[in-house]
């Protein structure tokens, strides 16, 4: 069996304030898109799950899809069929894309399904949201979302037209989201409300949503990441330079742009990457379950 974990945009990403667990209630509106992860799950003799990724610094026992494994293995009781589950990796990892949090809602419903255990994709949602904030909107099938709390309540949003995507961050650069978070306070960005975004995706006002982006006003993580990581402005100018007005995706350090032109997108994007970027071409995509 094999499942596809599709990484994910911040369009928008408003931190509210602290809360008293340590996390940031926050107002963001997510979007999958087509970079993606692929992780097969294949039958083996001897009971319970092994692992292996294609990287082999993310085939530890921390790693997410091994969490989200241990996990259900714990409900399904005494010894689970056996299932060695390997992941394809794609998404840069620490890189504000949610490709841990989109693995492990992978695993989530591979091994609902392996495992025969008949759980609704609420009832993993919930499951996932001890796991991680990002996973829910994985479990609820990605594509378009208002996500609310800590990330993990989330409303479907209509399908976003498509865009051409780009995504761009310094080569070996990854930042850890609880460093990001926790270095916060007086330096978050003013933004605007999502709502304003939300909005515009339920009139479907193609023109609307990129007026949003070009705001330039739509991460609250942005200003402190951007004052940690200079160079990181030094990309941002760079994609303006290219005819993109990009912006952070989560907590970084990826910043990503949508665009109506593919060669314009696609010219960006081999640029970015023979100035030493990590640089992607890819496009937004619509959601792939129902919830039941
Ligand atoms: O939920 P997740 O494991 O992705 O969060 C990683 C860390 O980021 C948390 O431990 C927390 O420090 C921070 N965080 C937060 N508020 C959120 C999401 C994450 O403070 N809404």
């Amino acid at each position: 069996m094999r499942m596809v974990a599709a990484a994910k945009i911040n369009l928008g990403l408003k931190v509210l304030n602290r809360r008293p667990d340590g996390y940031h209630n926050l107002e963001s509106v997510m979007q999958q898109v087509s970079l993606a992860d692929y992780l097969t799950f294949e039958r083996v003799s001897s009971p319970g799950w092994q692992f292996k990724s294609t990287v082999p610094r993310l085939g530890g026992e921390d790693n997410l899809v091994c969490r989200a494994a241990r996990f259900l293995a714990k409900r399904v009781g005494a010894s689970p069929p056996g299932v060695k589950i390997t992941l394809y990796k794609n998404i840069p990892s620490g890189a504000g894309l949610g490709g841990g949090s989109s693995d492990a809602a992978a695993t989530l419903r591979g091994l609902n399904i392996f495992w025969r255990l008949g759980l609704s994709s609420r009832e993993l949602a919930e499951l996932g949201a001890s796991l991680g904030s990002d996973i829910p909107f994985f479990l609820h099938g990605g594509g378009t979302a208002f996500a609310r709390g800590r990330g993990e309540l989330i409303s479907p949003l209509p399908p976003l037209p498509l865009f051409w995507v780009v995504l761009a961050k310094p080569s070996r650069l990854s930042i850890s989201t609880a460093s990001v978070y926790g270095g916060l306070e007086e330096k978050m960005s003013p933004v605007l409300s999502p709502n304003i975004l939300r909005e515009a995706i339920l009139k479907a006002d193609r023109e609307a949503i990129l007026n949003w982006l070009g705001t330039g006003a739509i991460n609250s993580l942005q200003s402190s990441v951007l004052t940690c990581y200079p160079r990181l402005g030094r990309l941002r100018r760079r994609m303006g330079e290219l005819g993109l007005k990009a912006a952070m995706s989560g907590s970084g350090p990826t910043f990503f742009a949508l665009s109506d032109s593919y060669s314009l997108a696609r010219q960006a994007a081999q640029i970015l990457q023979a100035e030493g970027y990590r640089a992607i071409l890819c496009w937004t995509v619509q959601r792939t379950v129902t919830d039941r």
